[in-house]
């Protein structure tokens, strides 16, 4: 079961509806869906934090304001995603149940207030959720307005309790078997920490243990398979009812704390929330990182994707919580759909009156009419989705992957060395927004994911292997593939244990170099990159051909060197980039970081190496600030440009239909500031 099973005709428009906040004003409610038909939305989410409204006191369940919007909406041939309503709980629960309240990492407890206060071991949580899971899904599993199962909302956080003290011991020794694997993985002869019975083990405290680097990846993997494990269980809930309705959670993009992968592996469809900061300039950025949030969660079940929330126009947590400017909204809302979205819906449909978010954006505001700009903005998204329903169903097909694991993610963000900022997130960007610039595609993918689809992989800062990678990069270059690794790549394995024998470890051979050392660079050093070869071009000012944050100093291996160092340290005329033929393959080496600029040079002249068709759009070269993706469907492609500049572009489309207006375009198209235009190209024989 997938995203197929949601919505046959097209995309879904919708939003969080919480109709309890408003159950003393029927005709607010009334409004409501007058409104929503004239806003083009067809789906709404319910009961996200409903629970004291369903179930007031405990065993009395009072779902008939709930069942009477559901026929509302259902006459009103509106869709409904039903949550389950454990992301906040009510204030009796907490107070029968104390043990149901999270422990923070300086194991002190809190007091019932906020939501995700909650512990995801406690067995009393565990079924109170179930219970209130399960009646839910017994009262409204077979509702004919029921789509799909929205499992609480955007799990997070981590507790630290007995209880989870307990579930973390059971988990290592399932895992480690006995405490002589568990120390040697550990590394625990370092400091006296060996462990000599279960019972001295403790989750990481700011008062207590935090030097065990493998107990640290331990706790946040025991973290991830805990917050599973409790999102299986509703689940499991929700299906002994509605076995046929498909389940999804809404993840929050690259969010750190959850493996999201690991996650994901329970869902039938991936669901982001999202809310870019966008200003009135400098959009590109915001646009291109915006695109590689997407792109994770695409690719956690490579198929389309649910946008749960976004805002039609402003947040309340930002430090200035700005309304989107005429025109954002909806080309956001295209660039979800150019990135694989199938739905686009947002927080929220009504603003609430009072408490915490009263002032987030929504699409009726305290004026509690339609005649906003906000209300048209969101009106014009209904009418466009309306119009191109084609396209909700077309996947995205890439040839081109970076790997971004999670694993990975902690184990360098928590290394002490080197460099105290190490920059992981910030460079797998770079290297994203580099390739993106090239027109390209992107999956952005775990090191476990399958790697035959790709013709490109980039591993920027690949400093944690897991078992079993190296030896499927290998095959990947053997075969033909080209990797591109970086600098602290191949240092230790799964375990936080550094591979002896030579940085880059497994990868040596495979990137033909040896890494002798790492130097990380102060701010104020200088050192430049001297191409030897014409990969790069000469239009690249000096600062664009600068290394920065570290240079390692490399030994040729069998690779060749495509770059050095100009500079007055020792490693003067040392590799700074290297290539490397490996098989049928290639496999680059970037000994430093190097600029945007020069990524988008290389890698434009990497693919103009490997790639059997291009896109002949893209022929005349994508101006900067032009966002383009594609989704096919087998019979047509669908080419997105989206302009991000704030002045107009003129581009190359070849005397073709823009999809979204129904308007021929000549030769040249000029797009305005925010404006996206659509070509749908049909493949041969259809
Ligand atoms: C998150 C939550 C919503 C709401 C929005 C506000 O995405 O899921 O309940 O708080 O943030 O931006
Ligand atoms: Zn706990």
């Amino acid at each position: 079961m997938g995203y197929q099973a949601i919505r046959k005709n097209g995309f879904w428009h919708g939003a969080d509806y919480y109709p309890e906040q408003w159950l003393d004003d029927p005709a607010v409610l009334e409004e409501d869906i007058r409104m929503m038909k004239l806003a083009g939305i067809n789906v709404v989410t319910m009961g996200v934090f409903a629970w004291s409204a369903l179930e007031p006191e405990e065993g009395k369940y009072t779902f008939e304001w709930l069942e009477e919007r559901m026929e509302c909406l259902y006459r009103a041939e509106i869709d409904v995603i039903l949550a389950t309503p454990s992301g906040a709980r009510p204030a009796w629960l907490a107070r029968r149940y104390p043990e149901v309240l999270r422990t923070g990492s300086d194991r002190s407890k809190n007091l019932y207030g906020m939501r995700m206060n909650h512990c995801y071991t406690s067995p009393a949580y565990r079924m109170l959720v179930g219970r209130i899971d399960r009646e839910l899904a017994r009262h409204f599993g077979s509702h004919p307005a029921l789509k799909a199962w929205h499992i609480s909302n955007e799990y997070h956080g981590e507790c630290h309790c007995g209880l989870c003290q307990e579930a973390f011991r059971c988990w290592l020794k399932i895992k480690y078997g006995d405490l002589d694997s568990l120390n040697r993985a550990w590394w625990t002869a370092f400091w006296s920490k060996t462990y000599t019975s279960w019972d001295q083990i403790e989750s990481p405290s700011p008062v207590g243990e935090r030097a065990v680097m493998g107990l640290n990846l331990d706790w946040k993997r025991f973290v991830t398979d805990q917050t599973k494990s409790f999102m299986d269980m509703e689940i499991e809930a929700v299906r002994t009812f509605s076995p046929d309705v498909p389940v999804t959670t809404n993840m929050i993009g690259s969010f750190t704390e959850i493996d999201y992968p690991r996650l994901a592996s329970s869902l039938d469809i991936a669901s982001i929330d999202i809310y870019p900061e966008w200003r009135p300039r400098n959009n590109v950025r915001t646009a291109l990182d915006a695109g590689f949030e997407y792109d994770v969660i695409r690719c956690l079940k490579k198929q389309p994707f649910l946008l749960m929330e976004t805002t039609p126009s402003m947040t309340s947590w930002t430090e200035f919580c700005k309304p989107k400017h005429p025109g954002q909204h909806l080309a956001s809302c295209i660039q979800a759909v150019a990135h694989g979205a199938t739905s686009v819906q947002y927080f929220q449909w009504r603003k609430s009156r009072g408490a915490f978010e009263k002032f987030h954006g929504a699409v009726i505001g305290h004026s509690g009419h339609e005649h906003t700009r906000v209300f048209r903005e969101v009106s014009q998204v209904g009418e466009v989705l309306g119009n191109i329903p084609q396209i909700a169903e077309a996947e995205t097909r890439a040839e081109t992957a970076i790997l971004y694991d999670w694993n990975n993610r902690w184990a360098l963000d928590g290394a002490v060395g080197l460099r105290r900022e190490k920059k992981h997130e910030e460079i797998v960007r770079e290297h994203y927004r580099a390739l993106r610039r090239c027109g390209k595609n992107v999956d952005v993918i775990e090191e476990e994911a399958d790697l035959s689809c790709y013709n490109l992989v980039i591993a920027p800062m690949l400093y944690m292997l897991k078992k079993g990678l190296a030896e499927r990069l290998t095959k990947f270059a053997a075969e033909g593939g080209t990797l591109v690794l970086s600098y602290l790549s191949g240092i230790v394995d799964e375990n936080d244990l550094c591979f002896l024998g030579g940085v880059p470890g497994p990868l040596r051979k495979l990137a033909g170099v040896w890494c002798e050392e790492m130097d990380p660079l102060c701010p104020e050093e200088k050192v430049n990159c001297l191409m030897k070869s014409e990969v790069i071009s000469a239009s690249l000012s000096e600062s664009e051909c600068a290394c920065s944050d570290y240079c390692d100093v490399l030994h040729l291996e069998g690779a060749e060197a495509v770059a050095v160092y100009q500079c007055d340290a020792y490693y003067d005329g040392f590799p700074a980039l290297t290539c490397n033929r490996y098989g049928k393959g290639r496999v680059w080496y970037q000994a430093s970081r190097f600029s945007e600029e020069f990524l988008v040079e290389l890698y434009r002249d990497i693919l103009s190496h490997i790639e059997k068709k291009s896109c002949r759009f893209l022929s005349a070269g994508l101006p900067y600030g032009v966002e383009y993706s594609s989704r096919d469907d087998r019979n047509a492609v669908y080419h997105f440009f989206t302009n991000w500049n704030d002045r107009q572009i003129t581009l190359k489309v070849y005397n073709a239909l823009d999809y979204l207006t129904g308007n021929r375009m000549e030769e040249m198209t000029t797009l305005n500031p925010f404006q996206s235009i659509v070509i749908q190209e049909q493949c041969p024989g259809n």
